[in-house]
C-alpha cells in the first residue's frame, strides 16, 4: 500500500475485531447444506436494509450481475442513469452473459433525470421488449463523486417503474455512506427498491463480500443464477464473519470519512478554487477538476505517487480521491500539499493540453 492510498475504500484492511470473528468463525459448506456464519451475515444484512432475505457474493459486480439475471430474462431492457457503475465498470456482463441491453438515461449527480425516464416507457421503447424492464439506482453514486440520491427522487423514479410495470434495483454498494449523510436508517433508502446490494469490502473494511437483498422468493432465485456465476462459496464463514462484525460496528464511523474527505476538497479549494467545490461533497468521494493545470490527470496520478500519494484518474481532467478508516487528517493533510506541490510545478511550466 502506498503511504497514503485514496484510490478507493477497497483498500481497507480488516480490523482486529474482524481478525479475531473470522478465526473464530463456525463454518459449513455454503454451495451445499449452508455455512452458519453466512447465513448470520445474510439475515443481518436482510435485517438492515428492511428486506426478507439476503444472498452472499464474492463482490458487488456479481451481485449486481446476479440480480438483473434473476429479475429479468434475455431480451429485456435495463434503464439506468448514463454513467452507472453497472454500465461504465462491470465489463458488459449484463449483455454477454445477461442477453440484457442498457437504456442510459440522462442524468445530474447520479439521479437520472424523471422525465427522461418517463419518456423511455410512454414513448413505447422500453416496454415492447422480450421481458418486463428492469430500473436501476445507485446510491451513493461512484462517477458523481459519492452524490447521495433525494429520497424524494427515489420515491419519484420507483413509481414511474412500478406504473410501468417495472422492478426496481439499487446498486447500494456504498448506502451505508448514503444512509449516515442522510442521517436515516439503510432500510428507508431501500424502501424505494425492490432489490438492494451492498458492499461490505468497501469502507465498511471487510476483506470481501457482497449482500444482495430482496423478497425471500426472490433470493431463492437468485441462489441459483448464484451458483450459475460460480458465486457460490465454500467455509466463506471465514469472510462473512468480518461482514458482521462490519454491519455491527463499522457504519457510524463512517462519518469520520465524510468529514476527511470535505477537509480534503477545503484544501484543494485553497490551493485553487477549479479544482472543487467543497459544498459538492456529500460522502468520501472527491473528484478534483485538474483541468486548470494543464496537465493530464495520467500525469498527476504519476506525479502524486512520486509524492507517496496514490490516487486514480477519471478521463483526462478529473482525478478521484476516497477517504477511509486509514486516512485521518494527517493523512489528508499530506495529500493537500502534494497536490500543492504538483499544481505549482504545473503552473510554472509551459501548458500542454488536458490530454498531453
Ligand atoms: C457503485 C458501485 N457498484 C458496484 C461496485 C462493484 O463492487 P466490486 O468491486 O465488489 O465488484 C462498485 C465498486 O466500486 C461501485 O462503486
Amino acid at each position: 500500500m502506498a503511504p497514503i492510498d485514496l484510490r478507493s475504500d477497497t483498500v481497507t484492511r480488516p480490523t482486529e475485531a474482524m481478525q479475531e470473528a473470522m478465526h473464530r468463525a463456525e463454518l459449513g459448506d455454503d454451495g451445499r447444506e449452508g455455512d452458519p456464519t453466512v447465513r448470520r451475515l445474510e439475515a443481518l444484512a436482510a435485517a438492515k436494509v428492511g428486506k426478507q432475505a439476503a444472498l452472499y457474493l464474492p463482490s458487488g459486480t456479481m451481485a449486481n450481475l446476479c440480480s438483473l439475471l434473476t429479475h429479468t430474462g434475455r431480451g429485456a431492457e435495463v434503464l439506468l442513469e448514463r454513467t452507472a457503475h453497472i454500465i461504465s465498470y462491470e465489463n458488459s456482463g449484463l449483455s454477454l452473459l445477461g442477453g440484457l441491453f442498457y437504456r442510459p438515461i440522462p442524468g445530474t449527480r447520479g439521479a437520472m433525470d424523471v422525465t427522461a425516464l418517463e419518456f423511455a416507457f410512454e414513448s413505447g421503447l422500453a416496454s415492447k421488449q422480450l421481458a418486463p424492464a428492469l430500473v436501476c439506482m445507485e446510491t451513493t453514486h461512484n462517477t458523481a463523486g459519492g452524490a447521495v440520491l433525494p429520497l424524494d427522487h427515489m420515491a419519484a423514479v420507483a413509481r414511474i417503474a412500478r406504473q410501468n410495470g417495472a422492478k426496481v434495483h439499487l446498486d447500494g454498494a456504498r448506502i451505508f455512506n448514503a444512509a449516515v449523510a442522510l442521517d436515516v436508517s439503510a432500510d428507508k433508502i431501500a424502501v424505494h427498491a425492490d432489490t438492494v446490494c451492498f458492499c461490505v469490502s468497501k469502507a465498511l473494511s471487510a476483506p470481501v463480500g457482497s449482500l444482495l437483498c430482496g423478497s425471500s422468493a426472490f433470493i431463492e432465485r437468485a441462489r441459483h443464477f448464484r451458483r450459475m456465476l460460480g458465486g457460490a462459496m465454500r467455509q466463506s464463514g471465514i469472510v462473512a464473519a468480518a461482514g458482521i462484525v462490519a454491519l455491527e460496528s463499522m457504519v457510524e464511523r463512517l462519518r469520520d470519512d465524510h468529514a476527511n474527505a470535505r477537509l480534503l476538497a477545503e484544501g484543494f479549494h485553497q490551493i485553487d478554487a477549479s479544482l472543487v467545490d467543497p459544498e459538492s461533497i456529500e460522502t468520501n468521494i472527491v473528484r478534483a477538476d485538474i483541468s486548470g493545470s494543464g496537465r493530464a490527470a495520467r500525469r498527476w496520478v504519476e506525479e502524486l505517487a512520486a509524492e507517496g500519494v496514490a490516487t486514480s484518474d477519471y478521463g483526462r481532467t478529473q482525478l478521484r480521491f476516497v477517504t477511509h478508516r486509514h486516512i485521518g487528517p494527517a493523512e489528508v493533510e499530506q495529500a493537500v500539499a502534494a497536490v500543492r506541490r504538483v499544481w505549482e510545478r504545473a503552473s510554472m511550466q509551459p501548458r500542454q493540453r488536458a490530454a498531453g
